[in-house]
């Protein structure tokens, strides 16, 4: 029997012992089986897709009931204004991040920025900054190179020509600034996870890589080496934001204070979270 969109979006029930979002995760995966936006679907509740549809999405339902995060089963995640692809070298952009954008852009007016994101995974903050700023110039490096390369096609797929994308083990590869080449900007999402964290067991997370995710036992060893790296590579008055984990914000602040960062400031996100540490050099 064929069955409408409205009785396939009632599957969503089966859902909700693995997701804190069943409805709109059974929207994403019907829409993206029709090749239609949600909107669509709330438009023509009794439309009835053909059999072969009905049988994909019901593929792709149980993926996600074994846990497989939506983006990684419709390749794809907003962020920002864009829409990203994803992959399995790499983590899912998360809202939270946005933060992150928010921030550079409020704390930068001037037109002209040089600015550096490391650990740029799908190149979400830079594209995103890019997107904004097309007087900017960005450079954005990730350590693995299928994250380097998902970044470069997402830049061309936003069609933005004011980034530049290179594989880096954070600093190792960037140049040495001499007078007048140094950034303005250090913008960083690096893993912050503790190692053996039992969150790594559960949800989401389970299917993005531990190099995406885990830095050391404390979850700071790449934060600690970012904040203390980055004053070589920044313009007197330039400023380094990165996110961390809730808890570790004062830790953070430490560690800006103590590579003599000032007006050093903490962000909260928008469950009232600190997420986002900043500081400028003198
Ligand atoms: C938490 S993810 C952030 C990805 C992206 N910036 C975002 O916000 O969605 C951390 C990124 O840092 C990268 N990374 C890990 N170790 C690195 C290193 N030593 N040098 C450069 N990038 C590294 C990972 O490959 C991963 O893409």
């Amino acid at each position: 029997m064929m069955e409408s969109v409205a009785t396939l979006l009632a599957r969503s029930d089966s859902l909700l012992q693995i997701s804190e979002s069943a409805a709109l995760d059974t929207e994403l995966l019907l829409a993206y089986v029709l090749n239609v936006d949600r909107t669509w679907l709330k438009t023509w509740p009794s439309h009835q897709p053909a059999a072969e549809q009905t049988a994909t999405f019901e593929q792709l339902l149980l993926r996600r009931l074994k846990g497989e995060p939506i983006a990684f089963i419709i390749g794809t995640q907003g962020f920002w204004t864009l829409d990203l692809n994803v992959s399995p070298q790499t983590l899912i952009p998360r809202p939270e991040t946005e933060l992150l954008v928010e921030t550079a852009l409020e704390i930068w007016k001037l037109p002209i920025c040089r600015a550096l994101d490391l650990g740029t995974g799908s190149g979400a903050i830079a594209l995103a900054l890019a997107s904004e700023r097309p007087n900017w110039q960005l450079t954005a490096v990730d350590s693995i190179e299928g994250a380097v390369q998902l970044a470069e096609i997402n830049r061309q797929n936003c069609q933005l020509e004011n980034v530049e994308i290179y594989q880096s083990d954070w600093f190792r590869e960037i140049p040495k600034p001499d007078g007048g080449s140094k950034y303005h900007l250090i913008i960083s999402n690096p893993p912050y996870i503790e190692a053996g964290d039992p969150h790594l067991q559960q949800g989401d997370v389970r299917f993005e890589p531990e190099s995406a995710l885990v830095s050391g036992l404390d979850g700071l060893h790449a934060l600690t080496h970012i904040i203390r790296c980055a004053t070589d590579y920044l313009e007197p008055t330039g400023w380094l934001l990165v996110e961390h984990g809730y808890q570790q914000a004062a830790d953070v602040r430490d560690l800006f204070s103590a590579a003599g960062f000032t007006s050093v400031q903490t962000e909260v996100d928008l469950n009232f979270l600190d997420r986002v540490t900043l500081g400028c050099l003198p």
